[in-house]
């Protein structure tokens, strides 16, 4: 199997950092065999900031290719070729070249957003970009909800707007607002990996639950 996952929006603090390395964590922790790497193509670093951030290493690898400039693309497909799952943590702009080449380079754009007005408005110009770059394939492309309470008619509502008009799945799938995704972070650890966190516990089984909903929105898992 060989798998790249661009996440991606032009919405600062969406969630992308947490996710893309929440998602390789959730990849390894299924299949521990599995070659999974988090490529950093955002210039704040932050997915490579977070692998200093503790004593033990992530169960994948992090590179730093913020920086790759026009051979981003290349390298992708280079790196595509050592594992078996790549997870590109992508800077928050659609006039970032790096967006752009990440999301060409990729077999699925993972696009997260918290249930608001504000958001919505980003991310259907963050669509629009990724119509451009790869077409209007629903298999190409996905919409994920982070920090959501499902129960708020808020959320509903956002949901229902981002179905219309929209040529990509949203994700059953949703990520709640926890603290553990914050903790785990900050001490260079994925829910998967924090140590004495009870709370890790529904964490991980939401994030699993995006990680294979993705699998099967590709054809690599049965629904
Ligand atoms: N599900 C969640 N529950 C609680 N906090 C979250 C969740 N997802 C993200 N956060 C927090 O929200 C903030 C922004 O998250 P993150 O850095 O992952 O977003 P980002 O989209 O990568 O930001 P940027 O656009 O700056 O790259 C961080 O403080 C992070 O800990
Ligand atoms: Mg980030």
């Amino acid at each position: 199997m060989s798998l790249v996952i661009a996440v991606a929006n032009q919405k600062g603090g969406s969630g992308k950092t947490t996710i893309a390395l929440n998602l390789a964590g959730a990849y390894c922790d299924d299949d521990p065999s599995l070659r999974v790497l988090v490529i950093d193509a955002d210039s704040q670093n932050s997915s490579m900031r977070a692998t200093s951030a503790g004593s033990e290493p992530y169960p994948f690898t992090v590179v730093n290719l913020a920086a790759a400039g026009s051979n981003l693309g290349r390298e992708i497909k280079r790196m595509a070729e050592t594992y078996d799952l790549i997870v590109v943590d992508c800077p928050p702009s659609v006039h970032d070249r790096n967006t752009e080449v990440a999301i060409a380079a990729s077999d699925f754009v993972l696009v997260p957003m918290d249930a608001s007005a504000l958001d919505a408005w980003s991310t259907v110009g963050m669509l629009q970009l990724v119509r451009r770059k790869v077409g209007s394939d629903a298999t190409a492309c996905g919409v994920v909800f982070n920090k959501v309470n499902t129960k708020t008619t808020g959320y509903g509502e956002v949901r229902a707007a981002m179905e219309e008009d929209n040529p990509y799945p949203i994700l059953r799938s949703t990520i709640a607002q926890r603290e553990i995704y914050k903790t785990a972070i900050g001490v260079g650890a994925t829910v998967f990996t924090v140590k004495g966190q009870r709370t890790a516990k529904v964490a991980k089984q939401e994030i699993l639950a995006v990680a294979k909903e993705i699998l099967t929105i590709k054809g690599l898992m049965e629904a």
